[in-house]
């Protein structure tokens, strides 16, 4: 299957390019676009925060993770700003404006957060998460996703905290001693949750880094 950063740029430029038809548009067909737009823009976003984001927050650290996140927020404000001032003057310039904050965004994760998170990720779980998220990207394309209002990011949690107590009995041993912090073998959804409500950060993702 696709690789993860591949699937994503794909988005990014078709979403760019639904913002530059978007600007080009007649007044009576901006809010047909404006909806394709946020429902391109949605799908892709919850793909990002359920699925990638979390192992941004794990390996790149709490301040790449909630610029992001806050990045995403900026976009869909944007979003329904553009909804307000349809056939509106200013209307371009709102696109405009809307446009670039998206291409600092698509370029920070392309040029930047991809990058280092396929450099801290080994291969195989790169490789698992590029599965998975094409298999919830073809599905939420045709319609069927479950809307995943974080069950599924529960689920990648337990999936693939199993796939590395797995790993980690590979060699990589001290990324375990992450995950002992947690009471359970349950650690690394439990310490992720508990990472972003209290902003903690004991770090037991530096531990994984200097195993590298
Ligand atoms: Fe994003
Ligand atoms: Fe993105």
């Amino acid at each position: 299957m696709a690789d993860l950063a591949t699937i994503l740029k794909q988005d990014h430029r078709k979403l760019d390019s639904m913002l530059d038809e978007l600007a080009d548009a007649g007044d009576s067909e901006q809010e047909e676009l404006i909806d394709e737009i946020e429902q391109a823009f949605e799908r892709h976003a919850r793909l990002e925060e359920q699925y990638v984001y979390p192992h941004v927050d794990e390996d790149l650290g709490d301040e790449e993770f909630e610029e992001a996140n806050a990045e995403h927020e900026l976009a869909r404000q944007g979003i329904e700003q553009l909804r307000a001032m349809a056939g509106k003057p200013g209307f371009g310039a709102l696109v405009d404006m809307l446009k670039a904050g998206i291409e600092h965004h698509v370029h920070e994760e392309e040029r930047e957060i991809l990058p280092q998170l396929k450099r801290s990720m080994d291969r195989d779980e790169w490789r698992e998460l590029s599965d998975e998220v094409a298999e919830r990207h073809e599905a939420a394309e045709n319609g069927d996703d479950d809307g995943g209002s974080g069950s599924g990011r529960r689920a990648t949690g337990g999936r693939k905290g199993s796939t590395r107590r797995a790993s980690s009995s590979s060699g990589t041993g001290s990324r375990s001693n992450g995950r002992t912090n947690g009471t359970n073998g349950s650690g690394r959804s439990s310490r992720t949750a508990s990472r972003s409500t209290t902003g903690t950060g004991s770090r037991s993702g530096g531990g994984r880094r200097s195993s590298r």
